[in-house]
């Protein structure tokens, strides 16, 4: 594959463009099929992978500076992954652990910050509603390549299969973990306006992060850390 081929490869839904080096360094840890790579700086790409990452090869082409600034600006390192094949929603939510739903998330940085947090809190996946594609490039970039390690899908609706849905919220009551199952879907809303009233009205629990007086509410990906991590580590 050529380099020329990125455009086309960002557009294509059986694909994945990888941005920077952590991104591609997590799709091969976890199993990805990396297609091709490139950078303009191959001593500097590989003393990193050495250091970082001496667990993974790391093919790559080695381009042209202007080449590479044009078709990836601000990557030393860009690469293409096939889309990996994923279990359906139904048989994530028939698994173990949390189900973290974003309800028509906005930002994608914020949208890779919670997919890297799932991941690393060892949430069973997450599903995102709304126009935002959860496997956008930006998303990917955010997620430092973390939707290889665990489910990511768009879903048009909530789906909770048999869970319990518990809708995290400001407005909730406090956070008990004792409370909490095992494997629940775990909602969180949109960034200026929250979860939606149907939403709200679906959800057995309402369950809300103390703040400190006059703080409104938490960012996005800093409420599911918080949570997961409550739920996964923080006990009673
Ligand atoms: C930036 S907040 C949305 C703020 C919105 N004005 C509201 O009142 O919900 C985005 C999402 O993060 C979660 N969130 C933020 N702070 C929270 C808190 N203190 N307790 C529970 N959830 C919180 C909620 O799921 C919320 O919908």
């Amino acid at each position: 594959m050529e380099l020329s081929a990125l455009s086309a490869a960002r557009r294509d839904p059986n694909l994945v463009v990888l941005e920077g080096f952590h991104a591609i360094k997590h799709a091969l840890r976890f199993g990805g099929h990396m297609l091709a790579a490139w950078t303009a700086q191959p001593d500097e790409l590989e003393a990193l992978r050495s250091r970082l990452a001496p667990d993974i090869q790391l093919p790559v082409q080695v381009v042209a500076a202007d080449e590479l600034t044009t078709a990836a600006p601000r990557c030393q390192v860009v690469g293409v992954a096939r889309r990996p094949a994923q279990p359906d929603t139904h048989a994530v939510l028939a698994g173990p652990g949390h189900v973290v739903f974003l309800e028509n998330p906005r930002h994608l940085g914020n949208l890779g910050a919670v997919v890297r947090v799932a991941a690393a809190a060892g949430a069973a996946g997450v599903f995102s509603s709304g126009t935002v594609d959860p496997w956008h490039p930006d998303v990917l970039r955010g997620s430092a390549g973390l939707h290889f390690a665990l489910p990511v899908h768009h879903v048009d609706h909530i789906v909770t299969g048999s869970r319990e849905l518990i809708a995290v919220d400001p407005e909730g009551d406090p956070l008990s973990p004792a409370a909490i199952p095992e494997a629940a879907v775990l909602a969180f809303g949109t960034e200026r306006d929250g979860l939606s009233d149907r939403v709200l009205a679906a959800a057995d629990r309402r369950v809300a992060l103390p703040m400190a007086p006059g703080v409104s509410s938490l960012n996005l990906a800093t409420s599911v850390a918080a949570t997961l991590y409550a739920l996964r580590f923080g006990g009673g």
